[in-house]
């Protein structure tokens, strides 16, 4: 009820306001209309209808024409490509090129074509001396191509410049840092080349820098520490190189600072005394080829928030002011040269979510006091030297752990028998490249929100048990390299497994039954065990496979045809079985086929002749005696 009556009063207003404009509305000036109209005959296609609308002389009454009351002049264009009305938002779109007339309604404080996914051309080269009132300029979300007009540095009123999301490329004009009035500079996701110019320390407005998703390359000058307004500075994704200048501590406003994916190198600088970067609560210097120690220093930075810093060479410990960091939630340090012990103050940082560390140097004991990590979801300690000998009791216990990575920790001996409470919301547990030895526990089945279960690369050996298939949400499910026996049957059967690596292993049985109970599988690999029997027909029921690894076993008798209804499959490895009769032509059909092994087997007569199998080498063919054709040798009439 409330909300149609909402509806209702919206409407009225929507009404009144636009009769009001009707009335007050001067005719618009002859000049103007002209430009609007050359705008419009640019325009091959606007799915929003809105400039089919625009006929006739008053043009200040067209949607998206927005006019000056006394003069009569245009000052907006506003057609953005998101539109929001009472009812809902759609995206619209609009091909065509941008007209250069548009640069003829000099009245013109902003322009909104954003989001139109479909503009090209190039932005109007004489911009900047033609719209001197311009505050906005919206261009984002388009096709435009060529440079940035260095004239757009004449346009002394700009606040608002957002031309990310084209294919413009060039340099970055350095002309732009004379915009004193600039708010926002979004030049992300283009061509652009050349180097980041030193005149942007002149924009002293300046709240947002993003560039991200460019090719620029050089250093990051020294003065961009000057910008004291700088919210948000992201320059990650390009092919910058150099050092962080240590000016950047200096920015007292910034909030955002990504510098990821590029190619920085030296010591983060990080601010020498509390007080420095007060607000900074996203960090991302993440891949880059970064050095030196996590100083105490970090501990200046209390407001951070997410941080990344992974895949760089950082080196030493981690310092014991990581503790003052309250706000912080993600902190990902992964592929590093991380050493020494975590410390215990982590347990004072109560907000976190996430913590990954893999790939470091990370020695043990692992402190107790990451128990009181109560919010912590996931944590990632893989690939350390921890040698944590067994998996500690009260890591199990933290309430929210959803995601628990303890690959290659050095855990020793059985997986141990868990308690109640332990791992009650597990979603993701990986205790690969171990030395687990035993059985596969059938406490394993009352993890009732698993989706990933890695154990493979240990030493277990035994069957898989029968209380996995109660596992609903199982998805992933590596047990390679083991000792494990018995049948694959309970591995293939859950109902959402798209992933099943039971490869290297000493299983015999239950290949019977692929196809029957999982039919999401895109990934099966049982290679390199004992399984005997013929392939079933059922298994052209797992349409989603793309990837089929049944190689290195005991496989006997002919391939069911319906192999062929596997049309993702990429990769299809049979080799060193003893599957016999011939090749069914209906495997013609997958064509998406790139990697083949059908070799030492007893498969017998010609190879169908087409794409793909003429084009695989005749490695994948060899060892069966009895086959011929492309690409063996002719058959014999
Ligand atoms: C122009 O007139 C309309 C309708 O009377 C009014 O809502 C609007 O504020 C006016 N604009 C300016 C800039 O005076
Ligand atoms: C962008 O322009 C190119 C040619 O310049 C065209 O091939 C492509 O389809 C256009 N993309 C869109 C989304 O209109
Ligand atoms: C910054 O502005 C000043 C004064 O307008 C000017 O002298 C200087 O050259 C500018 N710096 C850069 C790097 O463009
Ligand atoms: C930070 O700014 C102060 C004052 O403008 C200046 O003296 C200092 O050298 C700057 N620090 C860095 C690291 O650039
Ligand atoms: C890890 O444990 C093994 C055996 O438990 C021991 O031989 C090795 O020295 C330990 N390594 C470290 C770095 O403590
Ligand atoms: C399981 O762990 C191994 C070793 O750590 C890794 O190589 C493999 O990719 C993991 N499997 C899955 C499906 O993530
Ligand atoms: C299947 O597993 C074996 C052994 O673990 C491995 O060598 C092979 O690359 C895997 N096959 C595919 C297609 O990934
Ligand atoms: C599966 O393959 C069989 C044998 O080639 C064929 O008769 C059947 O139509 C296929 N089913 C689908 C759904 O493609
Ligand atoms: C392969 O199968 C054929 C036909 O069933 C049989 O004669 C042969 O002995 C088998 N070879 C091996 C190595 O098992
Ligand atoms: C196919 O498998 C055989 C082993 O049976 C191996 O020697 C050959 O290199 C493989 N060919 C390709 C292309 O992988």
């Amino acid at each position: 009820m409330g909300s149609r009556l909402l509806q209702i009063v919206a409407v009225l207003f929507t009404v009144t306001l636009f009769g009001e404009i009707r009335t007050n509305a001067a005719e618009c000036s002859p000049d103007d209309l002209e430009a609007l109209i050359s705008f419009k005959n640019g325009i091959q296609r606007d799915s929003s209808g809105r400039l089919a609308k625009w006929v006739g002389e008053s043009c200040c009454d067209w949607e998206g024409v927005v006019c000056d009351n006394a003069s009569g002049r245009v000052t907006q264009i506003r057609l953005p490509g998101f539109i929001s009305t009472d009812e809902d938002l759609y995206q619209s779109e609009m091909t065509g090129m941008l007209s250069p007339s548009i640069t003829l309604l000099s009245s013109l404080d902003t322009i909104d074509l954003g989001g139109l996914i479909g503009l090209s051309g190039t932005i109007p080269e004489t911009i900047g001396v033609r719209l001197p009132k311009l505050k906005k300029l919206f261009l984002y979300g388009n096709n435009l191509t060529g440079p940035v007009p260095e004239s757009i540095s004449e346009l002394s009123n700009l606040q608002e410049l957002h031309l990310h999301e084209n294919r413009l490329s060039g340099s970055i004009p350095s002309s732009l840092g004379s915009l004193k009035n600039l708010q926002r500079l979004l030049l992300y996701s283009n061509h652009f080349s050349g180097t980041l110019p030193d005149s942007f320390g002149n924009l002293t407005n300046l709240v947002e820098l993003d560039i991200h998703g460019n090719s620029l390359s050089g250093n990051i000058p020294d003065i961009f520490g000057e910008m004291q307004v700088l919210e948000k500075l992201d320059l990650s994704s390009n092919l910058l190189s150099g050092k962080i200048p240590s000016s950047i501590t200096n920015l007292t406003a910034i909030s955002v600072l990504y510098m990821d994916t590029n190619y920085l190198e030296g010591t983060i600088p990080f601010p020498s005394r509390s007080g420095e970067m007060p607000s900074l609560g996203f960090l991302r210097l993440n891949d880059n080829h970064l050095t030196g120690n996590l100083p105490s220093n970090l501990g200046y930075l209390v407001s951070l928030q997410r941080v990344s810093l992974s895949n760089n060479k950082l080196e030493g410990a981690l310092p014991s002011s990581l503790g003052n960091l309250r706000s912080l939630t993600e902190l990902y340090l992964s592929g590093n040269l991380l050493s020494g012990q975590i410390p215990n103050s982590i347990g004072q940082n109560s907000q976190l979510l996430m913590l990954s560390i893999s790939y470091n140097m990370l020695q043990g004991p692992l402190p107790e006091e990451i128990s009181s990590l109560k919010n912590l979801q996931t944590l990632d300690l893989s690939f350390n030297s921890l040698n944590l000998s067994a998996i500690p009791k009260w890591l199990t216990e933290l309430p929210s752990l959803s995601k628990l990575h303890l690959a290659g920790c050095g855990i020793e001996g059985q997986i141990p028998e868990l308690s109640q409470t332990s791992l009650n919301s597990i979603q993701e547990l990986d205790l690969s490249v171990n030395n687990l030895i035993g059985s596969i526990p059938a406490w394993l089945g009352s993890l009732d929100q698993l989706y990933l279960l890695n154990l493979s690369r240990n030493s277990l050996e035994s069957f898989i048990p029968d209380s996995i298939i109660k596992l609903r949400d199982l998805g992933v499910l590596d047990l390679h390299s083991n000792k494990l026996t018995g049948s694959i049957t309970q591995a293939i059967s859950g109902e959402s497994l798209t992933h099943v690596d039971l490869s290297d292993n000493s299983f015999s049985n239950g290949v019977e039954d692929i196809g029957i109970g999982s039919k999401d599988i895109q990934y099966l690999n049982l290679s390199h065990n004992f399984l005997r029997g013929g392939l079933p027909s059922s298994i052209g029921r797992l349409k989603p496979l793309h990837s089929l690894d049944l190689s290195f076993n005991e496989l006997a008798s002919n391939l069911p045809e319906t192999l062929a209804n596997l049309t993702s499959l990429e990769t299809l490895k049979l080799q060193k079985n003893n599957f016999t009769g011939n090749i069914p032509k209906e495997l013609l059909k997958l064509t998406k086929l790139r990697e083949l092994n059908l070799s030492d087997n007893s498969f017998e007569g010609e190879i169908p002749e087409g794409k793909p199998l003429i084009d695989f080498p005749r490695s994948c063919y060899a060892g069966n005696i009895r086959l011929c054709g492309k690409p063996l040798s002719p058959c014999r009439p």
